[in-house]
């Protein structure tokens, strides 16, 4: 069985940061959001994986690389333009042909990862094996009616009445017939070929289409407050370890600290991942932080936030809290008049300043 996994798309709800990288990328406990989706298709024995990759390709590409970190093999299947989830399947024909597949949204994290989903489609067959999550607004996602036995009935798209409050998980397998369903179906209103409608496709031409609750949490990173909120559950599991240098400093709780890490008269409560060559001091660091390689941190606090490379925080005399600091980004508050705020932001940063 072939892994695809998709990393392309526009990734316009995380703006600003996906004007400069893709947002498979943007990291969850200093660890690219893509890497989780690999290694869940790793663990369950896949050995082949296509990443269809768009404008960030090379971006992608770099990062990831040729799949021998994992012992597998990668290949990058180039889409031009986002057309939707089944457009990337249908790309993919020459990498896929007639294997069965494990389709896997780069966004999505599975707490449980995907074993026992790709086990059950091997013992039973189906033509499509869909997963699903109870949510309570079920409105803003593709949506299954599904009998008791598990076997799918119809699919509708963020219905205005949900028939369920079952959601589509960004995973599906598929048998070749999936082809099939692609080759018969037209573009939506938003002119992507739509996988839910090759899934209702393949119902409505008496092809079998079951599925499986997803156990643990699932999260799909679409959204800022998702990458916070993703965030926190990785480091709710983390393994402690310690490579850095620590002086007058109390640590509570589970903290990964990276190596040539300095840490001075400061508090660190866990859980919390701090990376490679960082220095603080005399700064808080509360729980369900990620401080990525490279960053400085003084005179300041930060909880409950992903803060990226090389960011520089600087004297800051109120919490930074579920916040989201890009890459080299410098935040620095001085005592000299007049007392103002001085931004150079991108386009579309966000800003809230809570007194
Ligand atoms: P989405 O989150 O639905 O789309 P997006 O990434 O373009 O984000 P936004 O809506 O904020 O603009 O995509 C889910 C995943 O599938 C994501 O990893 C991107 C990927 N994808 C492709 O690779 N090709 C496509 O044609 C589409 C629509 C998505």
């Amino acid at each position: 069985m072939k892994g695809l996994i998709l990393s392309g798309g526009f990734g316009t709800r995380l703006r600003p940061l996906t004007y400069t990288s893709a947002k498979q990328l943007i990291p969850i406990a200093n660890k690219p959001i893509i890497f989780y989706g690999i290694e869940s298709l790793v663990n369950a024995g896949i050995k082949e994986i296509g990443i269809v990759v768009g404008e960030t390709k090379e971006e992608v590409k770099n990062t990831v690389g040729d799949g021998s970190r994992w012992n597998i093999r990668i290949e990058y299947i180039y889409q031009p333009v986002p057309l939707g989830l089944a457009h990337a399947i249908k790309i993919s024909y020459d990498f896929l042909k007639d294997e069965s597949f494990i389709m896997y949204l780069g966004d999505n994290i599975l707490k449980e990862g995907v074993n026992e989903f790709v086990e059950k489609f091997k013992r039973l067959q189906p033509d499509a094996f869909i997963l699903l999550t109870e949510v309570n607004n079920p409105q803003e996602f593709g949506v299954a009616v599904v009998d008791e036995s598990g076997a799918v009935k119809r699919l509708i798209e963020k219905p205005k009445e949900p028939p369920s409050n079952l959601a589509l998980v960004g995973v599906y397998l598929f048998n070749k017939n999936v082809f099939t369903a692609i080759e018969h179906i037209k573009p939506s209103w938003r002119n992507e070929l739509e996988i839910t409608d090759a899934i209702q496709w393949l119902l409505d031409n008496n092809y079998q289409v079951l599925s499986d609750r997803v156990k643990g949490w699932w999260k799909d990173t679409g959204k800022p407050e998702d990458i916070i909120e993703a965030n926190l559950l990785i480091l709710e599991d983390i393994e402690p370890l310690n490579q850095g240098t620590l002086i007058d400093t109390v640590m509570n709780g589970r903290l990964v600290i990276g190596k040539g890490t300095k840490i001075e008269k400061s508090v660190i409560r866990g859980p919390a991942v701090i990376g490679d060559n960082v220095f603080i001091r005399n700064a808080f660091i509360g729980p369900f932080t990620s401080v990525g390689n490279n960053v400085i941190i003084e005179n300041s606090e930060v909880e409950c936030s992903v803060i990226m490379e090389g960011a520089k925080i600087f004297n800051l005399n109120k919490r930074i809290d579920r916040s989201i600091i890009g890459k080299n980004v410098v935040i620095n508050q001085t005592n000299t008049s007049p007392r103002s705020h001085r931004f150079y932001l991108g386009d579309q940063s966000f800003v809230e300043i809570v007194e």
